[in-house]
């Protein structure tokens, strides 16, 4: 099988955590396939605020990071409408030691802190909130490195932000670091610290996963230059929008890490037809081509449960709308998380598919939804301040006979900016770069 090409941007996840890691090392180092995303500038901008030299042009996507001769106090983040920076950023300084004042937008200040917050301090970081309990802005008091005790913590929830700040700390702090989480989060922070020499250990462990950094850790890290993988998330939408649109289309270099792309499973669930070919690996993470095209009959709805969620997770608006144009009821449950994304993701979905007259149910953790295939979906629906509720409703917009209206279509910079020409291009049937 084979369809119009495409390329997405680079992995959003990863991006940030490259820039990230090639400031912790001994040289400069290349960092090439990053998205232009406003997200990942954020990080850049919080790297550079402490100190770190970040060469990245506008509307490139490669950077020289310069690590720091000495990490600077007194850095004020505005992390904007990135959780990953935030959260990352919040561990990484309290793990350094660094004075500094993390912000975001409105949509960040409304998301919890206290998740990263309080191991933080149970690691003896000293950190407090100067706006709301448990929200930013946060302020971390300057200590000198070292300071930050061993950690071996039993996570609540399965989320790679907590598991990515507190190594991160452990790591610059240069102590011995443990984790359990209930489910498996993505896993690209301990991926890409043993691609640049760092000891650590991760995995699968009953239904959840393990992580141990030794002490020191941080002396073996070697400066080695880094590639981006293309980001599944942002392929989520055009696979799904190509597969709503009756067409076939190609994704080459796409990251294809199983705590990722659990999507590719769902669309073939509903009855897509979808071709995965590894091709090889890029800094220490599988990477491939995708093909997803229409299946042979109509979609079907399907059950997407909790023990999937966190390899599905910034996927759910995107299944959603699928749904919507499947024959009968899906039903998502074990999402809760969805409602501390950049939105609400689940009230978000649940009332702009109402408002697009298809039928469903909002339940505290999950949603149902049931679709007909002939929907042909027609009104204004609302961003609610979040890229992929706005993505979500574009590629849904692709089906036939749909006219939906975006409010807010620029916040799709957030992760990727092409989002719309590329929907326009798989609306013309032409593909792009390859
Ligand atoms: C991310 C982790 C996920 C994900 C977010 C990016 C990351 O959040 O939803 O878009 O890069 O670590 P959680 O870690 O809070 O689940």
């Amino acid at each position: 099988m084979s369809g119009l090409e495409f390329r997405v941007p680079g992995d959003k996840s990863i991006g940030h955590r490259a820039l990230i890691v090639a400031a912790l090392g001994p040289a400069p180092v290349r960092i090439t396939g990053l998205p232009d995303a406003a997200d990942v500038r954020s990080t850049a901008r919080g790297l550079a605020a402490a100190g770190v030299g970040v060469d990245w042009p506008a509307g490139r996507t490669a950077a020289l990071v310069t690590p720091p001769g000495a990490w600077r106090d007194g850095a004020e983040v505005d992390a904007g409408n990135s959780g990953t920076t935030v959260r990352l950023l919040t561990g990484l300084f309290a793990g350094l030691g660094l004075e500094a004042v993390l912000d975001g937008d409105d949509s960040l200040r409304r998301r919890p802190m206290d998740r990263v917050v309080y191991p933080l301090q149970a690691m003896g970081a000293r950190i407090d909130y100067r706006g709301e309990p448990e929200r930013l802005p946060v302020h971390l008091a300057p200590r000198a490195t070292g300071h930050l005790r061993v950690l071996r913590y039993r996570s609540r929830i399965a989320s790679a932000q907590v598991k990515s700040a507190l190594v991160l700390a452990a790591l610059t702090a240069g102590v011995e670091f443990e984790m359990w989480e209930p489910g498996r989060s993505r896993d690209h922070t301990e991926r890409l610290l043993r691609h640049v020499g760092v000891p650590i250990e991760f995995g699968p462990e009953g239904e959840g996963a393990h992580l141990l950094l030794s002490a020191r850790a941080r002396e073996r890290l070697v400066a080695r230059d880094l590639a981006v993988p293309g980001d599944p998330s942002s392929a989520a939408f055009l696979l799904a929008a190509a597969v709503l649109a009756g067409r076939t289309i190609s994704v080459d270099g796409l990251l294809l890490n199983d705590t990722r792309t659990a999507f590719l499973e769902a669309l073939e669930l509903f009855g897509a037809d979808v071709e995965i070919e590894p091709t090889g690996d890029v800094g220490g993470e599988p990477v491939g081509r995708v093909t997803a095209g229409p299946g042979p009959a109509p979609l079907s709805g399907i059950d997407i449960g909790p023990a999937g969620m966190p390899a599905l997770i910034d996927e759910i608006p995107v299944l959603a709308v699928l749904a919507a144009r499947a024959v009968g009821r899906t039903e998502i449950r074990g999402a809760g998380e969805l409602r501390v994304k950049e939105s609400d993701r689940l009230a978000a979905l649940a009332h702009n598919l109402g408002a697009l007259g298809v039928e469903v149910d909002e339940l505290p953790g999950g949603l149902v939804i049931t679709g007909r295939p002939d929907n042909a979906p027609a009104g204004a629906v609302a961003a609610h301040g979040d890229h992929r509720i706005a993505m979500a409703f574009g590629a849904l917009g692709m089906a036939p006979g749909a006219d939906v209206r975006v409010d807010d279509p620029a916040i799709v910079a957030v992760s990727y900016p092409g989002f719309w020409d590329d929907l326009a291009r798989l609306r013309a049937g032409q593909g792009v770069g390859a």
